[in-house]
């Protein structure tokens, strides 16, 4: 891991370093502002990462994982991943993601599912994506896939 590199829930005080780490990264933080948890990773007190958990009806869901461009591949997303993990703890949780990120997910235990049996907001928005997106763009990434992290208590 980065030397320096924290990770932690963000709280009132970081909503507009986190405004503005989304706005760099073309996100829109109003996606993510209802969301039960944001996680910020901050190199030296700069936010060079974030995550989201939101509840889409009853379902858990990871949105909006994103690394600084130049930043990238250094263990930022990886140190992400494992402070969601500790967030969902014994829950069941999904993601939509692209199919170039299915080993990065696979590592803490996401598995992909296929999308018919993802839950109604998950579908529809993987339906808006697909009508939004640039041409081309998701297959440059191996597609969308649904996956799923399990609960603890399933078989
Ligand atoms: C995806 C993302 C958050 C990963 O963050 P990161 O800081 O680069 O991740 P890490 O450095 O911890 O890399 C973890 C592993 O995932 C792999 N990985 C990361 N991005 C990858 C990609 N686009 N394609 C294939 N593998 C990738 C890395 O090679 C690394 O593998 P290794 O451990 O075998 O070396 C970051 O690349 C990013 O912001 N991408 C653009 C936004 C995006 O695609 N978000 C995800 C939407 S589902």
């Amino acid at each position: 891991m980065l030397e320096g590199l924290s990770v932690a829930r963000a709280g009132p005080e970081d909503f507009e370093d986190a405004a503005a780490f989304y706005r760099s990264v073309d996100r829109d933080l109003d996606r993510v502002a209802s969301c039960d948890t944001i996680l910020l990773a901050r190199l030296a007190g700069d936010v060079v990462g974030a995550v989201a958990l939101c509840f889409a009806e009853r379902h858990l869901v990871l949105r909006t994982m994103v690394v600084r461009e130049g930043l990238r591949g250094s263990g930022i997303g990886g140190a992400l991943l494992d402070r969601c993990v500790e967030e969902i703890a014994a829950r069941s949780c999904w993601l939509l993601g692209f199919g170039d990120l299915i080993a990065f997910y696979s590592r803490v235990g996401f598995a992909v599912v296929p999308e018919e049996e993802a839950p109604g907001p998950l579908r529809r928005r993987l339906a808006a994506y697909r009508e939004h997106e640039p041409p081309g763009h998701s297959d440059s990434r191996g597609g969308f896939v649904v996956m799923r992290r399990p609960a603890a208590d399933e078989a």
